[in-house]
């Protein structure tokens, strides 16, 4: 089928590329021409694993094309999905203005019929929106063709993509044309082929489906914050709270992780825009608006705990703090609404001076961070943690699963390690020589886990020799 795909950043491009990977000849459209070059030059925009050798293997197959030029793209294809960003407005509404222009551009150029299918996150009523501004253009043309919206959500996570769209959990499919709705069945049953997982259901029910996903997932995430800051009062650990009530099968393991706040592109966005659309209804969401308190005040939490446990050493102000991990979640180089930007801010305001390092996110935080003095752009880790005072672990990417500590711990001038994601073990950590200082967990001191790996040793020669007699 010829599939036209408009706007080419992380869910564009993937749409794109996995719809011709299944064998569709697909044109993705961007009015970013820098962009639309650097695609042309077969050069990826963005990370996302996986994504570059299968974007090269559908150009070369002559199935995947690139283009700014509206009139050839709309002319050749039957379906044009829409994937623009639809950030969050100043008055808390999803702005609309870049969907507005992709209705408006797509029919002032139809010429015959034309499925329409929003990919972006949109509050209800936005087919409905679509549908009046290309009939009010189409009347404006004095022209008399046909055409239908759809609501097609889309669910893949950054970092995890390709697999997401080629494996989806489900297909959302929003529209009351049951012909449309065969059609679309058509372009997503290569994707189904080991069962069905497409659900065809009316377009507002589609358009909420997205918020409501994110909303719910968001809240789980603030729900164990909001535990883990009790568990550091009262002595529980998060990370055993999170195993005992994981295993409840209704309540499952997954996004039960205490950290530093979530960010994203989609989160800290769509929560805002659902309680926008609320709102507007005269109806309030105090759920959701909890959500979002609690992980604003996360977001606040380790550059608070770090500049806390400096306040006994003369201060956070002059402190070097080496930085791993920039972007807000691993296997992505998208820092948009990333914890760690909030960290580093809170830490450069306080005086600190900053190592930084990322394993993808590098260039995009160069431009982001580019006004600020005092910050080392780092190679690794090892140059991360030289001459540190401390480090902070802020995006867990694979590789600093298992870093070496005592080199690293060599390289620097402090002992402490701050871990935003509760990655280490707190007691091995101490015994390694840190002061260690996580999420919902006890804290622990170098010295104090010298002692307790002592205690635990002199127990074990008491046990070893009450069994000799
Ligand atoms: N990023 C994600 O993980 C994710 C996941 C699911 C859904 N979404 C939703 O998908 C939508 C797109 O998100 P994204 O992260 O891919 O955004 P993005 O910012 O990475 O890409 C959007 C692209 O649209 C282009 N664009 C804007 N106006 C245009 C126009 N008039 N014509 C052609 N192109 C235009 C921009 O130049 C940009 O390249 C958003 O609504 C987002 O909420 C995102």
């Amino acid at each position: 089928m010829n599939i036209l795909v408009i706007g080419t950043g992380y869910v564009g491009l993937v749409t794109g590329t996995c719809l011709a990977e299944m064998g569709h000849n697909v044109i993705c459209l961007d009015i970013n021409e820098e962009k639309i070059k650097t695609l042309k030059q077969n050069q990826i925009p963005i990370y996302e694993p996986s994504l570059e050798e299968m974007v090269k293997r559908n150009v070369n197959a002559n199935r995947l094309h690139f283009t700014t030029d509206y009139p050839s793209a709309i002319a050749s294809s039957l379906v044009c999905f829409i994937a623009v960003d639809t950030p969050i407005g100043a008055d808390g509404h999803a702005n609309l203005h870049y969907i507005r222009n992709v209705a408006i551009s797509i029919a002032q150029e139809m010429q015959e019929y034309r499925v329409i299918v929003n990919k972006s996150t949109v509050p209800v009523g936005t087919a409905q929106l679509v549908t009046t501004l290309i009939q009010e253009t189409l009347d404006k043309r004095g022209v008399n063709i046909d055409f239908d919206v759809v609501s097609n959500p889309e669910f893949l996570k950054e970092g995890n993509a390709i697999q997401d769209f080629m494996k989806p959990d489900r297909v959302i499919i929003g529209t009351d044309n049951p012909t449309v709705a065969q059609l679309m069945r058509e372009i997503y049953s290569p994707f189904m082929l080991s069962h069905e997982r497409l659900m065809i259901m009316d377009v507002a029910s589609a358009e909420l489906t997205k918020y409501a996903a994110n909303a719910m997932l968001a809240t789980r995430i603030s729900f164990m914050n909001e535990l883990a800051g009790l568990c550091e009062l009262n002595g529980a650990d998060i990370n055993k709270v999170r195993c005992g009530i994981g295993s409840d099968k209704r309540i499952g393991y997954s996004f039960l992780y205490a950290g530093p706040g979530f960010g994203g592109s989609c989160f800290p966005k769509d929560l805002r825009a659902l309680r926008g659309q609320a709102q507007s209804f005269g109806y309030d969401m105090p759920l959701i608006h909890a959500v979002e308190v609690v992980n604003h005040k996360q977001k606040q939490l380790m550059a608070k705990k770090i500049a806390s446990y400096f306040d006994t050493k003369g201060g956070l102000k002059g402190k070097t703090i080496g930085v791993l991990g920039l972007s807000f979640k691993p296997d992505t180089d998208d820092l948009r609404e990333s914890a760690s930007l909030v960290t580093i801010e809170q830490l450069l305001q306080q005086g600190a001076y900053l190592r930084l390092y990322d394993p993808v996110a590098m260039d995009n935080a160069k431009k982001q961070l580019s006004l600020y003095a005092h910050i080392t752009w780092c190679a690794d880790e090892t140059e991360t943690a030289t001459g540190a005072d401390a480090l902070v672990l802020m995006t867990e990417w694979k590789q600093f699963r298992f870093l070496n500590f005592p080199l690293l711990l060599s390289k620097m001038k402090g002992i402490a390690f701050f871990d935003s994601r509760n990655q280490y073990h707190s007691l091995e950590m101490g015994k390694k020589g840190f002061d260690y200082i996580s999420i919902g967990q006890p804290v622990v001191f170098a010295t104090q886990a010298h002692i307790t790996s002592t205690i635990d040793s002199e127990i074990n020669e008491t046990e070893f020799s009450l069994n000799q007699n």
